[in-house]
């Protein structure tokens, strides 16, 4: 892929995607965010992956987020471009049929906090902080903080870190649930690649049909989304993965998915 801000590897069905400016902590500039949507539309695209961890590169660093110095002489229009990428980064992980796993080795800070919210699961390593930091620059989440986070933790504790920029350590962010696991240092890699293998052996499009529901589902009114569950129910039960599963059952042998 030619990529110079983003490191790509797959290994078994588990793409690994890490953010690789570490000497500016891994913060988004826009050369790092261009070749992390090429990456994403290549695992996205590619029928062998069936799950991305997301990391950044370094040991002090997820994301500082997004790249500060670039904002000199920001504007109304450039702040709503800079809104808008991250909105499109945010975006190509939500949207996405495969699970995306933050494994966050470090600071998660303002859009690198946002980025990992985005993501279906973050893990992270007991040294991990986060927060929205914006407000400590006069600014304020840009890349879906203000609406990603109350939906996470609640609006009181979301109000909390977006109005006083505090950071929280790892086991405060598990406590709140914004975290679903925290692991020593030496062993996130090994946790978030056995995480994602656990998610890649199951039946694909019965994670991604659930993946949808859950995310459109939470959106609407509750009549609207049990709807919309009966409908991804339907696609699901008319798969080849689910007569596979139910002979597997029966025959008392593991299941083999075809995604079919
Ligand atoms: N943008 C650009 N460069 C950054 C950066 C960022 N967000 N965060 C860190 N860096 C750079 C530093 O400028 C420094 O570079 P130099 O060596 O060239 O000076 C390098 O990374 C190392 O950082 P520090 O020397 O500051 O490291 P530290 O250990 O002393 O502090 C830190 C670490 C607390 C994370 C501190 O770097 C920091 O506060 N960073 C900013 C975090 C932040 O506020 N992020 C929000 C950005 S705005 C945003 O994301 C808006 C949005 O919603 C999208």
């Amino acid at each position: 892929m030619g990529l110079q801000y983003i490191l790509y590897s797959k290994e078994d069905g588990i793409v690994t995607i890490t953010l690789n400016r570490p000497e500016a902590l891994n913060a988004w500039s826009k050369e790092l965010a261009e070749e992390f949507l090429v990456a994403m539309k290549d695992a996205r695209e590619d029928k062998d992956v069936k799950a991305v961890i997301l990391t950044g590169a370094g040991e002090k660093a997820f994301s500082a987020g997004a790249d500060i110095k670039a904002m000199q002489g920001m504007n109304a229009g450039k702040a709503r471009d800079l809104s808008r990428m991250g909105y499109r980064i945010c975006n190509a992980i939500e949207s996405s049929e495969k699970p995306v796993i933050a494994a966050i080795n470090g600071y998660a800070l303002g859009g690198g906090m946002e980025v990992s919210m985005a993501c279906d699961f973050r893990v992270a390593s007991e040294h991990a902080k986060m927060g929205q930091t914006e407000i400590n620059i006069g600014l304020i989440p840009g890349w879906g903080g203000t609406q990603r986070l109350p939906r996470i933790v609640g609006k009181a504790k979301a109000k909390e870190l977006i109005y006083t920029g505090r950071i929280i350590d790892a086991k405060t962010a598990f406590d709140w649930g914004l975290v679903t696991r925290v692991v020593p240092k030496e062993e996130l890699e090994t946790a978030a690649k056995e995480f994602a293998n656990q998610l890649a052996s199951k039946a694909p499009e019965a994670l991604a049909v659930a993946k949808t529901l859950i995310e459109k589902g939470v959106e609407t009114d509750l009549e609207t989304a049990l709807e919309l569950e009966r409908e991804g129910f339907g696609v699901v039960g008319s798969t080849e993965d689910l007569q596979e599963g139910v002979s597997a059952f029966i025959e008392k042998r593991k299941p083999t998915w075809t995604g079919k």
